[in-house]
This record gives structure tokens, sequence and C-alpha cells, in this order.
């Protein structure tokens, strides 16, 4: 009995706090996942691949037209999931990404407002059959987020948008948890780091029993 192979998602605001944990769970998993002789792959977005990690640059630093950044976002997804994602599901691994499209819904749609009937169909289009099995969302309100990022780090592009962006951007996430209530698992990032690992490990060893098919 092999656990079925998962793809996990990463979300939330600049500085909810998901990159903090996203080692952590991969580390867990694949504690758990070894004896199977399952590999865990981290991979995130934009990126995740040669050309997805040169577009990247370009996308975090780069001004440019809201429709070139959604169909940027949608190219390097495209070619992460034909050269990482697909391969690596296909060979019982599990894969984490750090981002998938539901950043593009939340930035580009809510963020940025281009009309969310056009990512659904970039989103058919790119990838009709596959979605994570599993969404964690790192919520926190936007003032928590931006005394983590103001203390830590130089501002990308994205970054230093202001906080109308992220309360639209945050909104558009938690409007797309509820419309996936199965997928999608809300963390509350007010959290300390060592509650939310609790929590988290919960979720994990649900997860690796969910996946075993007898
Ligand atoms: P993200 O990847 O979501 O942009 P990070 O994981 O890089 O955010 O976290 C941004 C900053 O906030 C880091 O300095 C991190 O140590 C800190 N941080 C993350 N989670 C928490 C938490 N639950 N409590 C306090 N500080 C946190
Ligand atoms: P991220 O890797 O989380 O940034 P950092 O390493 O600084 O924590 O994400 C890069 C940025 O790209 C982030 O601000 C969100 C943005 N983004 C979009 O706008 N649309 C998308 O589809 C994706 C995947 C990311």
């Amino acid at each position: 009995m092999k656990p079925k192979a998962k793809f996990i998602s990463f979300e939330g605001i600049d500085g909810a706090g998901k990159s903090t944990h996203i080692a952590y769970v991969a580390e867990r998993l694949q504690t758990a996942l070894k004896t199977y002789g399952i590999n865990v792959i981290c991979s995130r977005e934009p990126g995740g691949t040669p050309l997805g990690e040169t577009l990247r640059e370009l996308l975090l630093q780069q001004k440019m037209h809201l429709e070139t950044e959604a169909l940027l976002m949608f190219a390097v997804r495209r070619e992460h999931i034909a050269q990482l994602i697909d391969p690596a599901l296909a060979r019982g691994d599990w894969v984490i990404s750090d981002r998938f499209t539901d950043a593009s819904f939340a930035y580009q749609g809510g963020g940025r407002h281009l009309s969310l009937d056009k990512l659904n169909i970039l989103e058919q289009w790119v990838h009709p059959d596959l979605q994570p099995d599993l969404t964690f969302l790192f919520d926190v309100p936007l003032d928590v987020a931006r005394a983590r990022l103001d203390a830590t780090r130089q501002l990308d592009k994205f970054e230093q948008e202001k906080a109308d962006f992220f309360a639209d951007t945050r909104n558009e996430y938690l409007r797309r948890a509820a419309e996936f209530p199965d997928r999608f698992c809300i963390i509350d990032s007010t959290q300390s780091i060592a509650t939310i690992r609790q929590e988290l490990d919960k979720l994990i060893d649900a997860l690796i029993q969910k996946a075993i098919v007898p």
C-alpha cells in the first residue's frame, strides 16, 4: 500500500509566513514518505524550471501591462507543469509548490482587477485536469503582513504595492477558499510559528492516511 501522489500548494499575501513553513512541511512529509520510496519535490511559482526562473526575474522587477503579467504567469506555469509537476506526479512523487494558480486569481484578479473570466480561460487552457489536492492558505491581516515584510527584506515589485492591493488580493484568496472548501485549508498565521507547526503536523498526518489506498 503506497500513498497516492499528491500535489500541495502554499498561498498567502506577501509576509503572511508561507515560506517559513514550506521547508518544515517538506521535511516532515519526506520523513514519512521515504519508507515508501516516495520523494517530495519542492518547487515554486513563478519559477520551478530554468525558463520559469528567468521569467521570474522579469515578473518580480519589471513593470508591464497587467495582461502581459497574467499571460507570463501562466506561461511559467505551463512549463512548470510540463517539465516538473506532471512527471513527478506520474512517478508517484509528491509535489509542493510555493504558489500556483490561486495566486494568479488573487494577485492579477483580486489585486489588479483582471477579469476572472479571462483567468478562468487561462486556467482551462493551461491545466484543465490538474488542481492541487491541498492548498494551505496562510492568512493574516494586512498590517501584520506589512510589519513582517518591513522588518525583514528588500521589497520586490509586488511587495511594494499599496494596502488596497493587498486587501483585494487577500479577499480574493478568501473568496476562492470559500468556493473550494474541500481543497483549501486556511491557517491563521497570526498564531506563533510553533502553534502553526502543531496544526500542520496534524494536517499532514491526516493527508498521508487519506492518501494510503488499499
Ligand atoms: P511569505 O513567504 O508569506 O512572504 P515569510 O515566511 O518570508 O512570508 O515570513 C515573513 C517574515 O515573518 C519572516 O521574517 C518570518 O520569520 C516572519 N514570520 C513568519 N511567520 C510568523 C509567525 N507566525 N509569527 C511571527 N513571525 C512570523
Ligand atoms: P513569492 O515567491 O511568494 O515571493 P517571495 O519569495 O518574495 O516570498 O512570490 C512572488 C510574487 O509573485 C508574489 O508577490 C506573488 C506574485 N505572483 C503573482 O502575482 N501571480 C502568480 O500567479 C504567482 C504565482 C505569483
